[in-house]
C-alpha cells in the first residue's frame, strides 16, 4: 500500500553498520530521518552521508535520529564510511541500513522502477515521535539532497505541532508565521499571540513566531 503524510512508517528489521535495527524500538521517542541512497561508493552520496554527519548536532537538538539506507552489505558500508569520513571532514555516527534483500527500499516504495530497476531514488521519510510519516520528498539519484531545507521542514513540523500556525514560504527559523484560518476566536488568538498580527487579507494573517 502507497506511504502517505499520516501514515505510519512501516516497522522493519534490518541489519545495518551499527549492527541490527528494529525500526520502532530504535526509533523510541525520537523523531526520524529515514533517507535512502542509491548506492555505496557513489559521488553524491558520499556528500549527503557527510553532510548529515556533520549536522549531527542540529539532529541532535531536535531530537532526531537520522538513519540511511542503502543496498549494498555491511562490509561495503563500513569501507565506505571510512571514505566518507576521509573526503568529508566527517564521524559518521548514524547507521547505514544493509537493504541487500530491499526489504526496506520495498517496503517504502524507493525504488521508481521508470527511473531504475534496482537502485533506489533519493527519498527523505520524516517520522514523528508516534511513527507517523509527517512529510516526504523524493529525488533522482542525480540530485543531490538539500539539508538544510530537510531541517527547516523538521522546524516547521515541530512548530505547528505546538502552536496552531503553519510557516510561510520560504520560512525559516524566526521568521513571521502563518495563524491557521480555522483559529478565529479573538480571546484564544489574544492568548495566542500577545504580540498581535498583520491581518493582509481575512485569511492571511501573520504573525511573529510564537516560541520566539
Ligand atoms: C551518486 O550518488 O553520485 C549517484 C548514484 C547513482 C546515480 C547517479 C549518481
Amino acid at each position: 500500500m502507497a506511504l502517505h503524510i499520516g501514515s505510519i512508517a512501516p516497522d522493519f528489521e534490518q541489519d545495518s553498520s551499527e549492527g541490527k535495527i528494529r525500526f520502532h524500538e530504535w526509533l523510541g521517542s525520537s523523531w526520524g530521518v529515514l533517507f535512502s541512497h542509491p548506492k555505496d561508493f557513489t559521488p553524491v552520496c558520499t556528500t549527503e552521508l557527510g553532510r548529515a554527519a556533520n549536522l549531527r548536532d542540529e539532529f541532535a537538538e531536535r531530537k532526531v535520529k537520522v538513519l540511511a539506507v542503502s543496498v549494498d552489505d555491511v562490509a561495503s558500508h563500513k569501507r565506505w564510511i571510512g571514505d566518507i569520513e576521509e573526503t568529508q571532514n566527517c564521524k559518521v555516527e548514524y547507521p547505514i541500513l544493509a537493504d541487500g534483500d530491499r526489504k526496506v527500499a520495498q517496503l517504502y516504495d524507493m525504488i521508481h522502477p521508470e527511473a531504475n530497476d534496482t537502485l533506489t531514488v533519493r527519498s527523505v521519510f520524516f517520522i514523528d515521535p508516534n511513527k507517523k510519516i509527517r512529510a516526504l520528498i523524493t529525488y533522482p539519484a542525480s540530485t543531490g539532497r538539500n539539508f538544510a531545507e530537510i531541517l527547516r521542514v523538521i522546524d516547521s513540523l515541530q512548530l505547528t505541532d505546538s502552536h496552531k500556525v503553519a510557516t510561510p514560504a520560504d520560512w525559516k527559523q524566526g521568521d513571521d508565521v502563518v495563524i491557521v484560518p480555522a483559529l478565529q476566536d479573538p480571546t484564544e488568538l489574544e492568548q495566542r499571540f500577545p504580540k498581535g498580527y498583520t491581518a493582509v487579507k481575512p485569511y492571511l494573517r501573520l504573525t511573529p513566531q510564537p516560541n520566539r
